[in-house]
């Protein structure tokens, strides 16, 4: 069984990969075989960059990397002391601003604040998130319902506190943050993957909405990145990156305006592999890779 789904997983692979590149042909043909979805940059002089969740890991990583790239930035989490010190630490054209992504009074406060120092807003990156390991034998709605109000609601409050005001400018960029867990169905994810499907989704339907705006919508699916929010994660983590190689490949997402950026693609091409995969096959190697294919032991109830 392992060795045939192997098979397939590469067959499938292959298959995908040359579909993809005879795509890129069709679209690079002078003759526009296909109505290419457009690229919308995001520039330091479209107005300052804002990040949710910069207290820490990949936002903090990121807010380093634009500020170096010339923007100015402003960093948003709850926890101001450390907001602060990044801030210092950055200098001239870095702002902290705290705030609260669940609350919408925050959110609208926080956006004042910025316009106030920097006129506009440019980009912004809903990065903010939460990652509440639990299983279904001990499912948790409490925990469930926090996720969705942090990743997903917390992207719906910014969006409504800076898109109507893109629109109207005709200019700016709204990255979010999701995971390769928002690909599909992982143990212990049942309230993150949730959050992060409905990321992917709500993403590709601002791009079609706000292209026609000259307003950018992309999203990254990130694997596994070495911050405080793994350390719980009950399976192995093959090939993680540092958050400024996350950071990294953030930003040269947004600066080039495309949609989607995967990292590290060494892993996160074979995780797409997989989920395009038949449920019967791809439920099993996750199931078998993740180590959830092992006898249940008492502690597993809670
Ligand atoms: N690490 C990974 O492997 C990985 C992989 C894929 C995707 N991601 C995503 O990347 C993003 C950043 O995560 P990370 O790995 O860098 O984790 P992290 O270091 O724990 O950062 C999470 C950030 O979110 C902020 N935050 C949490 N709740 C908030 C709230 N209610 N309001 C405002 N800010 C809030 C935290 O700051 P405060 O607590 O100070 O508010 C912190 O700055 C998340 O969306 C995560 O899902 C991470």
């Amino acid at each position: 069984m392992a060795r045939g789904s192997i098979l397939i997983l590469v067959i499938w692979a292959f298959i995908l990969r040359v579909s993809m590149s005879h795509s890129r042909f069709l679209r690079a043909h002078p003759y526009g075989v296909f109505d290419d979805m457009p690229r919308i940059p995001a520039h330091p002089d479209n107005g300052a960059a804002w990040i949710t969740g910069a207290s820490s890991g990949i936002g903090a990583a990121l807010a380093g990397e634009l500020h170096s790239r010339g923007w100015s930035v402003v960093l948003s989490a709850r926890s101001e002391s450390s907001l602060n010190e990044l801030a210092a630490r950055l200098g001239d054209r870095a702002m902290a601003v705290p705030c609260d992504v669940t609350d919408k009074a925050s959110i609208a406060t926080a956006a004042a604040q910025i316009r106030s120092r920097f006129h506009r807003i440019g980009l912004v990156v809903s990065n903010a998130g939460v990652y509440e390991p639990f299983e279904g034998q001990n499912f948790d709605a409490d925990l469930f319902r926090k996720t969705i109000d942090v990743n997903l609601g917390g992207a719906a409050l910014l969006a409504e506190a800076v898109l109507p005001e893109m629109a109207r400018n005709k200019e700016g960029h709204f990255h979010i943050v999701s995971s390769a867990t928002g690909f599909g169905g992982m143990p212990t994810c049942s309230a993150y993957g949730a959050s992060k499907a409905g990321l992917i989704n709500m993403a590709e339907c601002l791009k079609l909405e706000m292209n026609r705006f000259n307003v950018g919508i992309s999203i990254s699916t990130p694997g596994f990145v070495d911050t405080p929010a793994q350390a719980d994660t009950p399976f192995p983590k093959p090939f993680m990156i540092q958050p400024s190689e996350a950071a990294i490949n953030i930003a040269n997402a947004v600066e080039r305006g495309g949609f989607e950026t995967t990292f590290p693609r060494r892993f996160t091409w074979i995780l797409k592999a997989i989920y395009a995969l038949p449920r019967p096959l791809y439920l099993p190697i996750v199931r078998r890779f993740t180590g959830w294919n092992k006898p249940v032991k008492p502690k597993d109830l809670a």
